[in-house]
C-alpha cells in the first residue's frame, strides 16, 4: 500500500475543493449518470494506481473521482433547488416576469385604449411579458439585415412547425397538410368560408371568444349556441344538447375552441371524442381553434382534436399560432392544419379570397425561433402564470369569497362569476373601469351566457395582479356594502 499517494491524493482534494466553482462549471455539461461513471471509473483507477504503488497515477485518479463527487452532489442540490420552486433548471436561465416593462406609448392595443393612464388594463388577450429571448434575437439579427421585402416560407419553418407538435403535442403532421396565413381569427374565418355556403349554421359552445360570432357572422352564417354547463367551479358538455344541435341539418360546422377561452377548460380525451363522434355522424366538419394549446397547467394535457384519429384528421381542420405563448400576436402568423386534400383545396380558395395568403419576415422567424429555441422559456412562463392564478384564487378565497372563479386549466384568462353585485356585466366593466381603475372584459363578450362574469387576463407581473386585485377589492366591497 502506498501511503504517500493517500495523503497526496487527499491534499490535493483539499485544494480542489477550494476551487469547485471552477470545477462545477463542467457540470452543466454532463448528466448526472456521466458524472456517476467518472466516479466509479475515477475511485476504481485510483484503488489500482494505490496497489501498484503508483502515486501520481493514484493522485490523479483520486482528484478526478473527488471533483465527480462533488458535482453530483452540485446537482443533487440543485435538482432539490428546482423541485422547491427556488431556481431554475440546468441549462435554463432565469427569466424576470416580475420585471415591469412599460408598455404605454407602444401603440399597444391593450395599454394605449385607455382614456387613463392609471387604468390597470387587464383586458385583451396579450401578456405584458417580453417573449422569449431566442425569439428577440432572431428578430434583431433579421432588422439588422434592413430590407423588409415580400418574404417567402422555408422548409425551416414548416420543420419547426411539424416537429414542435410532434414533440410537444403528438399531433403528426405533413407538410403539405400545412396553410400558413396571418392569424388564427383570418384562418377561422378562410375555413368557414371553405366549408359553408351562406346560409348554413356553425355550431360553438357558448361563452365562447368573442370573434367567432363575428367570423361566422361576415360569412353570411348563423350561429347555433351549445351552451356549457357550470357544475361547481368548472364548465361541462351537455351531450344531449350538442347532439340535438349537431343534427340541425343546416349545421355544417362545429367551431371548437380548445383549450376553451374563456372558461378555461381543457377538454379530455373522452369528451374530444363524443364531440367528434357526434360531428361525425351529423357530417358536421370540426374546426379546432387550438391557439391556447401550449398554455396548459399541471393535471391537464393538451389532446389535439386531430391526433384523436386519421378519421378525426380528416373530417377537421386545425388552426393553431405560437402567437398567444409567446406573446407575439402582433407578428401576425398562424397556421391551419388540414389531412384531407378536398378541404385543403377549398381552403387554398378561400385564402386567396381573402387575401391572406401573405405573411410578414417577422413572423416567419419568430415562428422558427420559439418552436425551435423557445420551450425553457415557455415552461418558466406556465409556471409563472399558474403562480399568479394560485395568487388569485387565495386572494378571492380571503377576501372575495362572493366571487367564485372557474378552475383554470388552460389559457391565461381567468373567468369570475360576479353575480353577486346584480349588476351587467357590461356595466361593471365600465365602472371598474371609472372608479376602480381597471379594465377586465365584461362576459357578455362572449356571449348572452356571459351575463354577470367578468374575464381577467393574468399574464401580466405578479405585482400588478396583486394591484388590480386591491382595486377590485375595494370597489366590490364598496357595492357590497352599498357605499358605491
Ligand atoms: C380562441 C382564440 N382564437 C383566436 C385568437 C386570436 O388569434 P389571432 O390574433 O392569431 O388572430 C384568440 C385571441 O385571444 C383566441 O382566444
Amino acid at each position: 500500500m502506498n501511503f504517500t499517494g493517500i495523503v497526496i491524493g487527499l491534499a490535493t482534494f483539499l485544494i480542489i475543493g477550494c476551487f469547485h466553482p471552477i470545477v462545477i462549471k463542467a457540470e452543466y455539461h454532463f448528466s448526472k449518470r456521466c458524472w456517476w461513471f467518472f466516479l466509479i471509473a475515477g475511485i476504481a483507477f485510483a484503488a489500482l494506481s494505490l496497489v501498484v504503488g503508483n502515486v501520481i497515477g493514484s493522485t490523479v485518479a483520486g482528484v478526478l473521482a473527488f471533483s465527480c463527487f462533488w458535482s453530483i452532489l452540485e446537482l443533487f442540490e440543485q435538482e432539490n433547488r428546482v423541485k422547491k420552486g427556488w431556481f431554475p433548471k440546468k441549462g435554463q436561465e432565469k427569466y424576470d416576469f416580475d420585471e415591469i416593462v412599460p408598455r404605454r406609448g407602444t401603440n399597444s392595443y391593450k395599454w394605449d385604449s385607455a382614456a387613463n393612464a392609471d387604468i390597470i388594463p387587464l383586458w385583451v388577450a396579450d401578456m405584458d411579458f417580453r417573449t422569449a429571448p431566442a425569439v428577440t434575437e432572431a428578430l434583431k439579427k433579421r432588422v439588422e439585415h434592413g430590407i423588409f421585402g415580400y418574404t417567402r416560407v422555408p422548409d425551416e419553418y414548416y420543420d419547426a412547425v411539424i416537429e414542435w407538435f410532434s414533440r410537444r403535442h403528438g399531433l403528426h403532421i405533413r407538410k403539405e397538410w400545412i396553410i400558413y396565413t396571418s392569424g388564427v381569427v383570418p384562418a377561422v374565418s378562410a375555413v368557414i368560408k371553405a366549408l359553408t355556403v351562406p346560409g348554413d349554421k356553425v355550431l360553438i359552445q357558448t361563452p365562447v371568444y368573442n370573434c367567432f360570432f363575428s367570423s361566422i357572422r361576415n360569412n353570411g352564417c348563423g350561429t347555433v349556441a351549445s351552451p356549457l354547463r357550470r357544475t361547481g367551479n368548472t364548465f361541462e358538455i351537455d351531450f344531449d344538447d350538442f347532439e340535438a344541435k349537431a343534427a340541425d341539418p343546416d349545421v355544417k360546422v362545429f367551431l371548437l375552441c380548445s383549450p376553451h377561452n374563456p372558461v378555461g377548460r381543457v377538454w379530455t380525451r373522452d369528451e374530444l371524442v363524443k364531440m367528434g363522434e357526434i360531428c361525425i355522424r351529423n357530417g358536421v366538419t370540426v374546426i379546432s381553434d387550438e391557439i391556447h394549446c401550449e398554455l396548459v397547467y399541471p393535471g391537464h394535457k393538451h389532446v389535439p382534436f386531430a391526433s384523436i384519429s386519421s378519421e378525426f384528421a380528416a373530417r377537421s381542420v386545425t388552426c393553431v399560432s405560437p402567437s398567444k405563448a409567446f406573446n407575439i400576436a402582433g407578428l401576425q402568423i398562424a397556421d391551419i392544419v388540414a389531412a384531407d386534400p378536398e378541404i385543403r383545396e377549398k381552403i387554398d380558395k378561400a385564402i386567396n379570397i381573402n387575401e391572406v395568403c401573405d405573411v410578414n419576415p417577422f413572423g416567419v422567424i419568430a415562428t422558427v425561433a420559439a418552436y425551435g429555441k423557445g420551450e425553457p422559456w415557455l415552461e418558466q412562463l406556465l409556471d409563472y402564470i399558474r403562480g399568479n392564478y394560485d395568487f388569485m384564487v387565495r386572494f378571492c378565497a380571503e377576501k372575495l369569497p362572493e366571487f367564485p372563479i372557474a378552475e383554470l386549466q388552460g389559457t391565461y384568462l381567468a373567468w369570475m362569476d360576479c353575480s353577486v353585485l346584480g349588476e351587467k356585466s357590461e356595466i361593471m366593466e365600465e365602472e371598474l373601469m371609472k372608479n376602480a381603475g381597471i379594465w377586465l372584459n365584461a362576459g357578455t363578450m362572449y356571449g348572452a351566457e356571459g351575463e354577470g362574469w367578468l374575464r381577467w387576463n393574468l399574464a401580466c407581473p405578479r405585482a400588478r395582479l396583486e394591484e388590480a386585485l386591491d382595486r377590485f377589492l375595494s370597489f366590490a366591497r364598496g357595492r357590497l356594502s352599498g357605499t358605491r
